[in-house]
């Protein structure tokens, strides 16, 4: 079968038109297979699964994962979640006397909450003048020799902008501040050299873009910041011999698993492996072309249709698309009933098209949505 795409991959798309990775990445079948091995071992072997098999697991998306960032193992940590990986970061590295951090209005809020819950820290949330985008000259005038952090998204969740992550770490490093990047919606959607982009820290994981399902986050720390390191933040998996649970001391890894926080969890480690590898089979460079060519669709088709984008420019641009709407839920709802699925925000209708997605999905939400009589 000519399937460049994998579609036969994923049973949603023969149910629905599904419009929804920048929420919940698509399941594959091979993820669900990878899933029914790990709960046979679970059934057959009980815990000598881990060492037989489990670690080995882990070890395979970690070198996945590493690859897909650009990056090698030693720099790449599993996570369970973003917001912990956020909070491991905040709490590793030392302040030198700095107490400013600066956001934008644009990133998850879980990003700027750790800040807002430390009373020590000055937090500077750069507005948007367009309500898409920010300027790089925004954050040059407000990152300085006070900064601790600049802390932003690659890929805004709600409008899309890719931000220069090659600008922002060179204004951070100018300043003598960290650069911390949420790129939830980088990976998997932008093509990834971190070492090459200058950034320390870097946060990603298999939810929307890698279709891994949740319950797991990966945290990219710069090769030579790596053991400089310790966080505040620790577990017995970033113990250097873990296994000897050895209470006298604490003697972190001598890589980027010493930030690791703990058991990680195996189904997602599973399910992460399975969308990796599609996404590693489909490559990179023809996912991002691909999503560009199904956005260009969309946004033309939408316009042609009347509709109002909140749009980035064409060079900035993602496959999260955001349409005006005065009544986003009531259109969500609409749509999820002639089985379009796509998401709202603020003021918006959220539609992200992912490589498999087909040109014919694009222009049935565009046909669907302008039946709306809302
Ligand atoms: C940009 C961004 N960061 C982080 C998260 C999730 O954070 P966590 O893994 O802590 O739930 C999301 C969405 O779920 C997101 O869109």
């Amino acid at each position: 079968m000519n399937d460049v795409w994998q579609r036969h991959q994923f049973p949603i798309l023969q149910k629905c038109t599904y419009l929804n990775s920048c929420s919940l990445g698509a399941l594959s079948n091979r993820s669900e297979a990878y899933l029914r091995e790990f709960l046979d071992r679970w059934h057959t072997m009980g815990a000598s699964a881990w060492y037989e098999h489990w670690l080995q697991r882990v070890e395979d998306l970690r070198a996945r994962v590493a690859r897909l960032h650009g990056a090698a193992p030693a720099e790449m940590a599993l996570m369970p979640s973003t917001s912990v990986a956020l909070s491991t970061v905040a709490e590793a590295v030392p302040d030198r006397g700095r107490t400013r951090v600066v956001c934008t209005e644009l990133d998850f809020p879980t990003l700027v909450y750790q800040w807002l819950v430390r009373p020590e820290i000055e937090l500077v949330v750069l507005p948007s003048r367009d309500g898409v985008s920010i300027d790089p000259e925004q954050f040059a005038d407000a990152v300085d020799e006070r900064t601790l952090f600049l802390a932003t998204s690659h890929v805004f969740f709600a409008t899309g902008f890719v931000q220069d992550l090659g600008v922002l770490s060179e204004i951070a490093q100018r300043a003598g501040a960290y650069c911390l990047i949420d790129g939830y919606h980088g990976a998997g959607q932008v093509e990834l050299d971190l070492p090459a982009s200058g950034v320390d820290f870097y946060t990603s994981g298999p939810l929307k873009w890698l279709l891994g399902g949740p319950g797991l986050a990966y945290l990219y720390v710069r090769d030579e910041l790596v053991t400089t390191l310790t966080s505040r933040l620790t577990s017995w998996f970033a113990h250097r011999r873990q296994f000897e649970f050895d209470v006298t001391a604490f003697e972190p890894r001598d890589d980027a698993r010493r930030f690791e926080m703990g058991t990680p969890a195996l189904p997602t480690v599973h399910t992460s492996l399975g969308g990796q590898e599609i996404v590693d089979e489909v490559g990179m460079a023809r996912i991002a072309a691909r999503n560009r060519s199904l956005t260009d669709r969309l946004v033309q088709r939408a316009q042609a249709a009347g509709m109002e984008l909140s749009l980035p420019p064409a060079d900035k641009r993602s496959a999260i698309v955001m349409v005006r709407h005065p009544d986003p839920a009531g259109a969500v709802r609409f749509l999820a009933q002639h089985d379009v699925i796509v998401d709202h925000r603020p003021g918006h209708v959220r539609v992200s098209p992912h490589f498999y997605n087909h040109e014919d999905d694009v222009d049935r939400f565009v046909d669907v949505l302008a039946q709306y009589p809302g």
